[in-house]
């Protein structure tokens, strides 16, 4: 048995994709068990750009199983638009397994999600407008539209009329909004489910049967940990689950089957949306760590806001996912500058913390504690052994590895595939 969790441990976009797609090398099975078309994933394989929303990265691979796990919210249109350009650019869609279970994002979905948010105002959390959030408020309030009833011809079109007859009044009385028309939706999302039945299988039991055959799995998180709903900066997080805890509940596979959790830490920060960010760097520093970082979000094209390594946030995600190891993404953004900060502590009121404030009124008043170490100020993209990389990157990675209490796994030196360190043989 050998299942890795991929997580990501800042507010998302950390290169996950990239290490995703090493770790597929080795894998027969990838799977997505939570968020759904919110996620942007970039891996570049021969120096071209993929940009996955929904498709578990390891499609790229030929023969592997590539599973949208029940935990998914689901979004036939963009699933087939992804399946689509890949099958363009002569991807082998065969792998693909869709669950039974997922339920599915509709039109009123992304529109609720986008109307919803605006009428906000100031409070707004900033989404991603791809009906996520409404997906799994549909689901939690027991009227959700799952991927099996979808298929079902009868079963969908009654189930769309009960509930498009809800929301076309929710969306007169709450924004004064024209109603959605039946006829079209139907037609249109029957076409979908049609092009995408042979896809649908009961994916719990064949994952589970696939781990017993002794398969190698891997679970690609999307978002990250301080998004998550219970862990993150509520209420700006995302509707689900990126905690390595996701894949129990997302893809139905026991805690006792996950061997171990790979934490993707980007060596800067990132985040979009709204919500606290204590090492936001509102200067020119953030500037730069966009430009060199090209940090714009996959989905939304949105500039991300940039600041400094959070290790504490680090910390709390290795607390909370078990992570056996992290991999360090994008050092390489940092190689022009001259000096580096990483926060190591926050500070209240002049105490220091132990912990990660619930609170966002704290959060958002901690003062970081920050140290300093000098830039290398060489290009490390041609390094491929830890060894050889300069000892200035290695005392800022070591830190990282101290303050966090997580070993270092892998370190990225660049986008491409081959441009990656490898320190952990021993991951699958
Ligand atoms: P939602 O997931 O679209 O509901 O958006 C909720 C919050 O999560 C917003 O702040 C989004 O910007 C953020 N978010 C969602 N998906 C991603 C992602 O893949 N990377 C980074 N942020 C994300």
């Amino acid at each position: 048995m050998s299942t890795v969790v991929v997580t990501g441990t800042q507010w998302g976009d950390e290169g996950k994709g990239k290490i995703v797609d090493y770790l597929a090398q080795q894998a027969d099975i990838v799977v997505r068990h939570q968020g759904g078309s919110n996620a942007g994933h970039t891996v570049v394989v021969d120096g071209q750009d993929y940009k996955l929303r929904l498709m578990p990265s390891g499609i790229l691979y030929k023969g592997s199983l590539c599973i949208v796990g029940n935990g998914v919210a689901f979004d036939p249109k963009i699933m087939l638009e992804e399946m689509d350009g890949l099958a363009k650019r002569g991807i082998d869609l065969s792998g693909i397994r869709i669950s039974n279970r997922a339920h599915v994002v509709l039109p009123y979905h992304c529109l609720m999600d986008g109307l919803g948010d605006e009428a906000r105002g100031k409070n707004k959390v900033g989404t991603t407008h791809r009906g996520i959030g409404p997906c799994y408020v549909d689901r939690d309030n027991r009227i959700g539209i799952r991927v099996c009833d979808f298929i079902d011809k009868e079963e969908f079109a009654k189930r769309l009329k009960e509930n498009l007859e809800i929301k076309n009044r929710e969306l007169k009385l709450l924004y004064d909004h024209e109603p959605l028309d039946y006829d079209q939706m139907l037609e249109e999302y029957n076409g979908y489910a049609d092009r995408l039945r042979p896809y649908v299988c009961d994916t719990i039991a064949l994952l589970n049967d696939e781990i017993d055959k002794g398969k190698k799995v891997l679970f690609e998180g999307a978002q990250a940990t301080m998004l998550d709903i219970d862990y993150g900066t509520y209420p700006y997080v995302t509707a689900s689950h990126p905690v390595a805890g996701g894949p129990t509940v997302g893809a139905g596979v026991a805690p006792k089957k996950i061997d171990k959790v790979v934490g993707i830490v980007k060596a800067y920060c990132t985040r979009v949306g709204e919500g606290p960010f204590p090492t936001e760097q509102l200067n020119a520093i953030g500037d730069k760590i966009r430009e060199e970082g090209h940090e714009y979000g996959v989905v939304t094209g949105r500039p991300r806001r940039t600041g400094w390594l959070d290790a504490c946030v680090v910390r709390y995600a290795g607390l909370l996912s078990g992570i056996d190891y992290m991999a360090v993404t994008r050092l390489d953004i940092l190689d022009s500058f001259d000096e580096i900060k990483m926060c190591v502590g926050y500070k209240y009121k002049g105490e220091l913390l132990n912990e990660i404030p619930a609170s966002l009124k704290i959060l958002a008043d901690v003062e970081p504690v920050y140290e300093t170490f000098e830039g290398w100020k060489t290009d490390i993209t041609k390094v491929r052994k830890y060894e050889d990389l300069p000892e200035k990157a290695k005392k800022y990675l070591e830190r990282m590895a101290e303050v966090t209490n997580i070993k270092l796994g892998i370190v990225s030196v660049g986008p491409n595939r081959d441009e990656t360190i490898v320190l952990a043989k021993d991951i699958f």
